[in-house]
């Protein structure tokens, strides 16, 4: 019988045609074994392109949490972005691929010591802090280097907000970018994360504010401040239309001019937006199973393996094969393959009956994926692939 992949108007609305024709071609091919992770160069190119474009005097620092696959990092450094890391583990990947420790930052406000060494040792001087004991730790690990504080900012509409964790409020900053100057690192700017997937574009008017307070303080204090960094944040259409990145930028680089001029070096650290439209998750149903009043569909890709972002807050969309025989919509609740209750993706996600050995396409599926996967219950963290 034949079988093809059902997509319905909204879902075609959000998903890019190309990458999805491109996915299926890859399917045809028969090369890997579900689940996998398809992403389309030519979007992820154009995505690199696009993003910074519409801020003045702008460096890119792709955030490598967002999928730290070789082939990613690989292709990202040929359309020249830098890259932002927090980790012992992102350095090795991106000094394998021989990439120059001045195309390198790191923005994770609390770094673990070692990593601060071989970062200053490879060459890296780009660093965040908020704390005083961070001042203390890269002023002895990674001395003279040029430091950043992050300032804390309101997440609200953020589908993945960041704010608790770190991030100090204005007088703090100034205190920091004082004592890092005490200890002879070089203060350079501020930094500030709006929350990831921010559809709210009034996070970055109230973040550029509270930042160009900070930098009139240092300048009273005697600190002139040359960097603004404003994060990730950029939203990515994952179940609903999203504000493009040409009028976030538009908005951003009004703030910006508005309020320090045109000669603000600004460093931008896009994760999500980066790669997550530009990558289909390629999983198949492995069982079916009518519990209570529920319908359960079982995949091979699920909260541990992939999926993580699913139970905080990203709700994904879905594209089902099916035969045109095939039973109509109905609820759904979608779970893992992990033996664990913890493993549910989501509930009542509308879709066709599939049936098991079907595939299921997971749109937008690029970005803070692969890089939570753990092969928790012995299953496969899915390949990624570029097309
Ligand atoms: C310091 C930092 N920069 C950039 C990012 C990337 O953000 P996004 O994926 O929302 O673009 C993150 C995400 O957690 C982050 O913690």
């Amino acid at each position: 019988m034949v079988k093809t992949f059902n997509i319905n108007d909204s879902v075609a609305k959000l998903v890019d045609k190309t990458t999805f024709l491109k996915t299926l071609n890859y399917i045809d091919s028969g090369q890997l074994k579900t689940p996998y992770l398809v992403i389309d160069g030519d979007k992820l190119a154009r995505n690199a392109a696009t993003i910074g474009k519409g801020i003045q005097n702008s460096k890119v620092f792709y955030a490598v949490k967002a999928n730290p696959a070789q082939n990613v990092l690989d292709f990202l450094n040929r359309q020249g972005t830098g890259f932002e890391i927090s980790s012992m583990g992102e350095l090795h990947v991106l000094a394998a691929l021989k990439i120059a420790p001045e195309r390198i930052i790191s923005s994770n406000p609390v770094k673990i010591p070692d990593f601060i060494a071989a970062a200053h040792n490879y060459g890296i001087r780009m660093f965040s802090l908020d704390s005083t004991a961070e001042v203390k730790k890269i002023s002895a690990l990674a001395p003279g280097s040029s430091v950043y504080v992050r300032l804390s900012v309101p997440n609200e509409g953020s589908e993945w907000p960041l704010s608790k964790k770190f991030g100090v409020e204005i007088e703090d900053a100034v205190s920091l970018i004082l004592m890092s100057k005490d200890y002879g690192l070089n203060p350079v700017g501020v930094t500030f994360h709006v929350g990831s997937q921010c559809n709210n574009v009034y996070n970055w008017n109230i973040a550029v504010d509270k930042a160009g307070l900070v930098f009139d303080m240092a300048a009273q204090a005697g600190v002139s401040l040359s960097v603004l960094n404003i994060g990730g944040g950029y939203p990515i259409k994952y179940t609903r239309d999203v504000p493009g990145v040409q009028v976030i930028e538009q908005n951003i680089n009004k703030l910006i001019t508005q309020r320090f001029g045109k000669t603000m070096e600004v460093h931008l650290e896009p994760g999500r937006s980066m790669v997550g439209d530009a990558g289909i998750m390629v999983s198949r149903v492995t069982g079916k199973a009518d519990r209570l009043n529920e319908k359960w569909l079982y995949i091979d890709v699920g909260v541990f393996n992939g999926l993580m972002e699913s139970i905080g807050g990203i709700k994904y969309s879905y594209i089902v094969e099916t035969t045109p025989q095939t039973a109509a919509k109905q609820n759904w609740v979608l779970a893992g393959p992990s033996c664990d209750s913890f493993d549910v993706i989501d509930k009542n996600v509308y879709l066709n009956e599939p049936e098991p050995g079907d595939m299921v396409l997971i749109i937008s599926g690029g970005a803070y994926t692969i890089s939570y996967a753990s092969e928790f219950n012995g299953c496969a963290i899915p390949h990624t692939v570029i097309v």
